[in-house]
């Protein structure tokens, strides 16, 4: 999943929120600054493009320096260490920690990706964090939502009533294709697949294939119109996260 976030739609999202943690970072730091002062925000996770970039933070003219570059690190201006939860390494923090130099983290995807997190004394060793856990500082579970009013939307639901004759569909959907995960979901779904028919149509326990139409889709294209329609005509749909944590949605 990771390896897919500068798709377009995915990475304007990410985006934004890392500008919005960044801000947040900054107004935090501008409290202990004066104005002249253009504080470093070194991301120590490579995640940001390497060179400096001057960045706006806050509704005030107020302005900080976003890099990837760990020179910075003795840098005297360097205000706050950012990292990128799902490509952070244990062997790979900037030791001794000074503490007066925050340490925030961005940790918006699976939980699977940086398990230590899992732990709450791995989580206190950042000062911010933007996380899907409403715990966080600055959370972010419904970052891929773009209106909440999908959350309610008919568009394309079917009623019960209208689905009658539709005797060649069963009425379980199944679709995934990271077939390893901690949760171990497919499991769970070859279990139910004993008792009742489900039409798999990812990599894992495959038993059908996609119309030609819908094999090219963006598996992050997830509004799409053609590949909604398709699934709507299945009463269930079996959605399981690849883990299990407290507030982790997708
Ligand atoms: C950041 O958190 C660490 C670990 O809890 C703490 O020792 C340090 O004082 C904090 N720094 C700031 C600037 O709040
Ligand atoms: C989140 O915070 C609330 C209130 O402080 C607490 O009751 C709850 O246990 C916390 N949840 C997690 C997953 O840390
Ligand atoms: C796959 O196909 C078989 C035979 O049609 C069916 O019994 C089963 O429920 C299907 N789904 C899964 C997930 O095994």
């Amino acid at each position: 999943m990771f390896c897919l976030i500068f798709r377009n739609f995915k990475s304007i999202l990410i985006i934004s929120t890392l500008v919005y943690l960044a801000i947040q970072v900054a107004l935090y730091l501008k409290i202990f600054m004066n104005d002249s002062f253009t504080p470093v925000l070194l991301w120590w996770t490579p995640f940001m493009p390497k060179y400096d970039r001057l960045i706006d933070c806050g509704e005030e003219h107020y302005q900080c320096i976003s890099s990837n570059n760990r020179d910075h690190i003795t840098n005297v201006n360097l205000g706050a260490l950012l990292y990128y939860g799902s490509q952070i390494e244990n062997h790979d923090f900037p030791l001794p920690r000074n503490n007066n130099i925050l340490w925030a983290v961005f940790h918006e995807e699976s939980p699977k990706n940086y398990a230590p997190y899992l732990y709450e004394n791995i989580q206190m060793l950042f000062n911010l964090s933007s996380t899907f856990s409403r715990n966080s500082s600055f959370p972010v579970p419904l970052q891929y939502l773009t209106n909440i009013n999908l959350l309610i939307d008919l568009t394309y639901y079917i009623p019960l009533r209208n689905r009658h004759g539709d005797v060649e569909t069963s009425s379980v959907l199944y679709v995934q294709s990271d077939c390893d995960t901690p949760i171990d979901r497919d499991k769970i779904v070859k279990e139910l697949g004993k008792y009742v028919k489900i039409d798999s149509y990812g990599a894992c326990l495959n038993n059908k294939t996609f119309p030609l139409s819908l094999q090219n889709i963006d598996p992050l294209d997830l509004y799409n119109r053609e590949y909604m329609t398709f699934i709507s005509k299945y009463k269930f749909i079996i959605s399981i996260e690849n883990a299990a944590c407290y507030d982790y949605i997708t």
